[in-house]
């Protein structure tokens, strides 16, 4: 295998999004777009990527930084997409094959992209092409009467007659890196826009007997940019609709393939059900069976076989032990680890709460920094009081602990095994093992009382 660079052009300013976020940071799918481009990128087991930055460098390289490996280049001024390939020209190894993207055309796949590189690696310059309803603004392939693509004419310098032509380039591009030095090193910017062309490489390709071979993309949404922010809309449905049904084909029914958000990764168990407007955020782990009811969102979680979310759920950072049932209206909050069979109910909020088998938090109640065993029943409105206005304390409960509704647990705190707490109790000190512990205010009973009655001024 010969070596495969991609170069990733990403210097232009994206002034139609009104933004201080440069453009391909804006995100689809919940990442950047310049990500998915790096992503596909590594898809194609690329040995050098390289971007060529421009504006809000500094923000873009901060944005990419998880990404190893990747090599960045400044063009300081935009000059042309030729000039753009000049500035990495010189980090690119002539023994390989170049591929050139574009940062702002984030839904290209690798599929898609791999003739084109096994074009250049037997000695082919590859372009890829689609035929569009409305051509207009793109660059035109120009074929002779063979049928063979000699140039690409831009639209700026089209006849009237080359305007009608419905195959355009795309911009995306692959070639041997050495043949690409030579050519870029000849290129003019003797043109109406006073840049210098990529696109103009064809014709010298011609020129020198190198064979052109345009592949043509099937599908137009593959190859759409992103120039304004109805366009970033759009492109964000179609990854969308990719997303469902991904998720359809790999054993999950969505009621409305329309109506859920994926922005991360997603993967799911076979029979799983979910219901209208849920979102997906970050890495979500569904297993087999699980149902999620309308309005949740999901973020960093891991939920177990056969569990239920009830709708306007809200779970991050969390993991969910199998056969648990989860909301209506419940908020798991990072840390929360539920074992199997756990209940959470409505108004129910979790903060690094590790709460054990069939333990049931069924109402009203905020569990944070606790660690609960196996069948313990919270009652309605407990509250473990873990802040002192200063520093977090853990509460730890028992197995089988029964607290009694409206607690306040106030942390550092143990209530020990098959222990009950009253109804309305405040707990600040431990409670051992198999006792009741109540802290409630003794009645007052006073019989045939009589309210104050108004005094009237006469
Ligand atoms: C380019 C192609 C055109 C093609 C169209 C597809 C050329 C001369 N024309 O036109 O044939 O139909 O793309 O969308 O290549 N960029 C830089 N540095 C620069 C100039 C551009 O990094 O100096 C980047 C931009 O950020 C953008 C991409 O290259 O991602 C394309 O640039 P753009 O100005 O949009 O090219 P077009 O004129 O639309
Ligand atoms: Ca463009």
């Amino acid at each position: 295998m010969q070596q495969l660079s991609v170069v990733i052009l990403a210097a232009g300013q994206g002034k139609r999004m009104v933004s201080d976020l440069p453009k391909v940071l804006h995100p689809v799918g919940g990442r950047p777009l310049l990500a998915h481009v790096l992503a596909t990128a590594r898809g194609l087991e690329a040995t050098a990527r390289l971007v060529v930055y421009g504006h809000g460098g500094a923000a873009v390289k901060t944005a990419c930084s998880g990404e190893d490996e990747v090599l960045w280049v400044e063009q300081a001024e935009q000059l042309g997409t030729g000039h753009a390939v000049a500035q990495a020209l010189p980090l690119l190894d002539d023994a390989g094959v170049t591929l050139v993207l574009y940062g702002d055309v984030p839904l290209i796949r690798a599929e898609t992209l791999r003739p084109l590189v096994v074009a250049a690696q037997r000695g082919s310059l590859a372009v890829l092409t689609v035929e569009l309803a409305d051509p207009a603004g793109y660059g035109r392939m120009i074929r002779n009467e063979q049928g063979q693509v000699c140039r690409i004419v831009e639209d700026k310098e089209a006849t009237a007659e080359e305007r009608r032509l419905r195959e355009v380039n795309t911009g995306i591009l692959a070639v041997s890196t050495a043949k690409l030095r030579g050519w870029v090193a000849s290129l003019d910017n003797d043109n109406a826009q006073g840049e210098y062309y990529l696109t103009d490489t064809v014709a010298l390709a011609v020129r020198d007997g190198t064979p052109v071979e345009a592949f043509t993309v099937a599908d137009p949404e593959e190859v759409q940019g992103v120039n304004d922010r109805r366009q970033l809309a759009h492109l964000e449905r179609i990854y969308q609709r990719r997303q469902a049904e991904r998720l359809m084909r790999e054993g999950a029914t969505l009621l409305d393939p329309a109506r859920v958000d994926v922005r991360g990764t997603v993967t799911t168990g076979k029979d799983v059900l979910i219901d209208v407007n849920v979102v997906f955020e970050g890495t979500v782990q569904l297993g087999d069976r699980v149902r999620i009811g309308p309005f949740c969102v999901l973020r960093n979680a891991v939920i177990g076989d056969d569990v239920t979310v009830l709708s306007h759920s809200w779970i991050e950072e969390a993991e969910i032990g199998p056969d648990a049932k989860i909301g209506p209206f419940a908020r798991l909050r990072p840390g929360t680890r539920l074992a199997a069979g756990v209940h959470i109910g409505n108004f129910v909020e979790t903060k690094k709460a590790s709460i054990g088998s069939d333990s049931k938090v069924n109402h009203l109640a905020y569990i944070g920094d606790a660690e609960i065993g196996a069948e313990v029943n919270i009652g309605a409105g407990t509250i473990t009081c873990n802040y002192d206005g200063v520093n977090k304390h853990p509460t730890t409960i028992g197995d089988g602990a029964f607290i009694g509704s409206n607690t306040s647990l106030v942390a550092p705190v143990r209530v020990g095994k098959g222990a009950t707490v009253g109804a309305g109790s405040a707990v600040s000190r431990n409670v051992p093992d198999g006792s009741l512990c109540l802290t409630r205010a003794p009645r007052k009973e006073v019989a045939n009382w009589l309210r104050p009655v108004k005094q009237t001024k006469d």
